[in-house]
């Protein structure tokens, strides 16, 4: 059972002189990845072929990841009604394939593909709680808390999972903390960048990876707060076995604010420049 349905947002509260403009693009970026996520549960299903359970929990998730695009699809189309969500959602689709042809994890072993689940869902948990915050548009607010809370608890079912996996694989906590780095540094990646061009940018003109990451980092880097990049840093540690409270803990999210505003500073540079012909 899916905890809220599209019919709980208060669709006719939105209004249109709260909606900030730098977070349009963001929220029909992440429609699409979020629509995506069947194709996710499909290469789990490979992944885990014998494990019914987890085949089950990661269909019923799926389903929460289509709701959540389709959710900040409804809305983008109200703050934007020149904007086509089907249109752009299958620009993307016949643009950005997942590896659905995988007979294993791409990550090496199965406690490691949940590892990379869990910081996925760190990610959103986070960034929807930060966009949240961070609007004062009343629905995207409640949309973005729905979210956030679907997102932790997908966090604590991959996690559950992971667990039970790392009895068996017996993953040291080294290579735990590089499949988490490696999966943190993916995001960016085509997957967002991709959909933040099929979102935001005509069709005719051509995708450009650097440009596109740019467009979307430099303005969602903006919406984090020291709040939420204390809370993702605990989620970062617990997902890889070290205590997310404490000492390593304050150092490692001082080091992740401090690399996240050096890198959005970064993005936002790459916006200036001319782009590459
Ligand atoms: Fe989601
Ligand atoms: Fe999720």
């Amino acid at each position: 059972m899916k905890h809220w349905s599209l019919d709980d947002v208060a669709w006719d509260s939105f209004a249109a002189s709260k909606v900030d403009p730098d977070i349009v693009p963001l929220v029909k970026a992440a429609a699409m990845v979020e629509r995506n996520g069947l194709d996710y549960a499909v290469y789990l299903g490979r992944v885990f072929l014998d494990d019914p359970d987890f085949r089950q929990a990661a269909d019923h998730w799926a389903v929460e990841e289509v709701q959540h695009g389709d959710a900040l699809g409804k809305w983008s189309m109200i703050a934007d009604p020149s904007w086509d969500f089907e249109a752009a959602f299958e620009r993307y689709r016949n643009g950005y394939k997942l590896p659905l042809d995988a007979q294993a994890s791409i990550r090496g072993s199965r406690t490691g593909e949940l590892i990379a689940r869990c910081m996925v869902e760190t990610g959103t948990s986070s960034y929807y709680t930060a966009l949240a915050d961070a609007t004062e548009e009343p629905v995207l607010k409640q949309v973005c808390k729905l979210i956030a809370a679907d997102e932790y608890r997908h966090f604590k079912l991959f996690y559950d999972h992971m667990k039970r996996y790392l009895e068996r694989e017996k993953l040291g906590v080294v290579s735990r903390v590089r499949i988490a780095l490696g999966r943190i540094t993916e995001s960016e990646d085509d997957e967002l960048a991709y959909a933040f061009h099929c979102g935001n940018e005509p069709e005719g003109m051509d995708y450009d990876h650097k440009r596109c990451i740019a467009g979307y980092m430099s303005r969602a880097m903006g919406f984090y707060k020291w709040k939420h990049v204390e809370r993702s840093t605990g989620m970062v540690l617990k997902a890889v076995g070290l205590p997310p409270r404490g000492r390593l803990s304050d150092g490692a999210a001082k080091l992740a604010w401090t690399l996240l505003q050096r890198r959005r500073k970064t993005f936002e540079k790459a916006l200036e420049l001319p782009l590459a012909a």
